[in-house]
């Protein structure tokens, strides 16, 4: 029986490949067979997921910075050029903080916005051109959070970008539709990665075993996000478009 999940023959774009859940994604992707586009800022954190994957040589490394949206423009052009039509793309770049309400300024909110929302829909936009998807159609994974259904003191920045995230997507799998593009979202618990490790949280052990037990099946690991990517990418989910699957270890079941 053919495996439902394969990848094989399938051109997927990864944000976010130098680290953490993108990273994961990259070598999942890569074990179903994906040929892939590897996105991020850090060129030597991308070669390191590169050398991680079972075959390198079907991988290509874009190095940018998704908000410099003229370069965005120009470079991504002429890597699907290079690189073929797109069967796929997750969008794991982002940034997080907790930063109390009263001082996310009106520039902080700008930023996460520009990092988290409008980079994302922008590439996508490009990917999506006619000539650059696939013949039978693609799906586009966003990265979202718990943030985006529930609430969490001192997360307002990050609730706002990632809750705006999922409202775009499911208009944009409205739209889409007809083109038979797919677009969904997998919502995170906390996730074992640099971001989670860096947090304000992660400093205090006490306050970081009240995050723990938050989740009733304790914190995740960045392999449990890229499976349910490689669900949502593959053929098994081509009646799926428009949802947001929370893969959060029960944080949202309470
Ligand atoms: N970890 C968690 O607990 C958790 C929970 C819920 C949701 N998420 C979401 O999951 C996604 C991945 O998070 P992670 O935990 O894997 O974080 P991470 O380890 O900090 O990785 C973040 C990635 O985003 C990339 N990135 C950030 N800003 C960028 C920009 N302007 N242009 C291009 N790339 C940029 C980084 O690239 P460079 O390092 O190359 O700059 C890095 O590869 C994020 O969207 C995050 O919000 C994470």
């Amino acid at each position: 029986m053919q495996n439902p999940f394969n990848l094989e023959n399938k051109n997927i774009v990864i944000t976010g490949a130098s680290s953490g859940i993108g990273r994961a994604c990259a070598i999942g992707c890569s074990q179903l067979g994906a040929k892939l586009l590897l996105i991020g800022r850090q060129e030597a954190e991308l070669e390191k997921t590169k050398a991680m994957l079972p075959v390198p040589g079907l991988a290509t490394i874009l190095v940018l910075d998704l908000t410099q949206f003229e370069e965005v423009t120009t470079k991504v052009k002429a890597a699907i050029a290079g690189f073929g039509p797109i069967d796929g793309a997750i969008h794991a770049a982002g940034i997080s903080t907790t930063l109390p309400f009263r001082n996310s300024t009106v520039e902080k909110m700008d930023h996460f916005f520009k990092v988290n929302v409008a980079a994302a829909l922008h590439l996508t936009q490009l990917l999506i051109k006619p000539g650059s998807v696939a013949a039978n159609g693609a799906s586009i994974v966003f990265i979202t959070s718990v943030m985006s259904q529930v609430g969490e003191s001192a997360k307002v920045l990050y609730s706002m970008s990632k809750g705006a995230l999922l409202a775009a997507s499911r208009s944009m799998a409205i739209e889409l539709a007809p083109k038979k593009i797919r677009v969904n979202c997998i919502a995170p618990g906390v996730v074992d990665t640099p971001m989670s490790q860096q947090a304000y949280y992660s400093q205090n052990p006490e306050l970081k075993a009240h995050i723990t037990g938050l989740h009733p099946l304790g914190l995740g690991v960045p392999e449990d996000v890229a499976n349910a990517c490689i669900y949502l990418l593959s053929d098994a989910a081509r009646w799926v478009t428009g949802t947001q699957l929370m893969v959060d270890g029960g944080y949202t079941a309470r």
